[in-house]
């Protein structure tokens, strides 16, 4: 007799398929990324991101309350300012677009989803760099933490649940958390970017923020050479007191998700960034790709590596096929 084992026998038919598979990204486990932009009067595209907005604070909300309604498992707030200075004092400002958005969207959906703002300057400063400068034009680790302490107790004080320092600063978790805690913010969750590659794949997101960098962030965001690395990232995070760490890009770097994932024991998410979704809005622009189809699969894949939480500017729409059980 031969073959002697059929494999083919549990792909026959879709209910077969659908009983047996090992992975199945849920509504619930997607964050959806949002931007909001100061002084816009409604939400304004972006070209390299297609179906997704710089939203002004009223579309914000409304879209905000669409995104609950959808299931999906929270929201990852960025805020657009109007103006930019050195230090990046706006993202310190209580009225600040960011925090004012917090304010605006906790007051909205409240705990009916899970609040999360981005903390890191690069949106704030003139020069685009996720820290302050020294004189001679190096990011300055330690007085940039400063700045982060300060951020996050605006973002705290706002409302967010969860804030996700971004900057690659070391120290950063364990500076953000005790600030946190002598201001009695004990309930305020740290999702670390506990492992960020300086990624070509963040082109699209340059102009969704409008961001006015030259030069790159390869002084502090990590080499896509390296995956030891990103474990010590990983490890150094937990210790100063995150609750999640991430991984960022996501479908680049599945090994990496993969390695972080047996590691650790606190929950694990991967952040599908603008040009991963770029990628495949554009070639399904062309007829290239099945546009749902590739979605889905890179969503799967993502979580079958092992991320449990993942950051998608999708995350709406897959939860709809997701539910109609693509
Ligand atoms: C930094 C930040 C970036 C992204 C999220 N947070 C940009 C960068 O580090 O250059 C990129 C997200 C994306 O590309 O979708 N505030």
């Amino acid at each position: 007799m031969f073959p002697a084992v059929r494999p083919r026998r549990l792909r026959r038919t879709p209910a077969i398929r659908r009983l047996v598979a090992e992975t199945r990204p849920a509504p619930a486990e997607l964050v959806l990324p949002m931007f909001v932009r100061e002084g816009l009067t409604g939400p304004r595209p972006i070209s390299s991101l297609p179906g997704v907005v710089q939203h002004s604070r009223d579309s914000l909300r409304k879209a905000a309350v669409e995104a609950v309604q959808a299931g999906i498992g929270g929201l990852m707030l960025f805020g657009v300012p109007a103006t930019r200075d050195e230090c990046g004092s706006a993202g310190t400002d209580p009225d600040g677009i960011l925090n004012a958005a917090i304010r605006d969207v906790v007051s909205e959906v409240g705990d009916a989803t899970v609040v999360m703002s981005d903390l890191c300057l690069d949106e704030f400063t003139s020069h685009g760099h996720c820290g302050v400068l020294t004189p001679d034009g190096e990011v300055d680790n330690d007085a940039t933490l400063r700045r982060y302490a300060d951020m996050a107790l605006a973002q705290a004080e706002a409302g967010a649940h969860v804030l996700g320092p971004s900057g690659m600063m070391d120290g950063q978790i364990g500076v953000i958390r005790e600030a946190l805690e002598e201001a009695g913010h004990t309930d305020t969750a740290v999702l670390a970017y506990a492992v960020k590659y300086a990624s070509a794949f963040y082109g699209p997101f340059r102009e969704a923020v409008e961001s006015t960098l030259e030069g790159d962030r390869k002084s502090y965001q990590q080499d896509p050479a390296n995956l030891r690395e990103a474990l010590r990232e990983v490890a150094l995070d937990i210790a100063e007191g995150a609750d999640m760490v991430m991984v960022k890009p996501a479908l680049p770097y599945l090994d990496v998700i993969s390695a972080v994932a047996a590691e650790v024991d606190v929950p694990v998410a991967a952040y599908q960034i603008s040009g991963e979704y770029a990628m495949v809005e554009a070639a399904a622009a062309n007829g290239w790709i099945d546009r749902e189809r590739a979605i889905l699969e890179q969503l799967t894949s993502i979580r079958r590596a092992g991320a449990q939480i993942i950051l998608t500017y999708w995350a709406v729409e897959a939860a709809q096929l997701l539910r109609k059980g693509y």
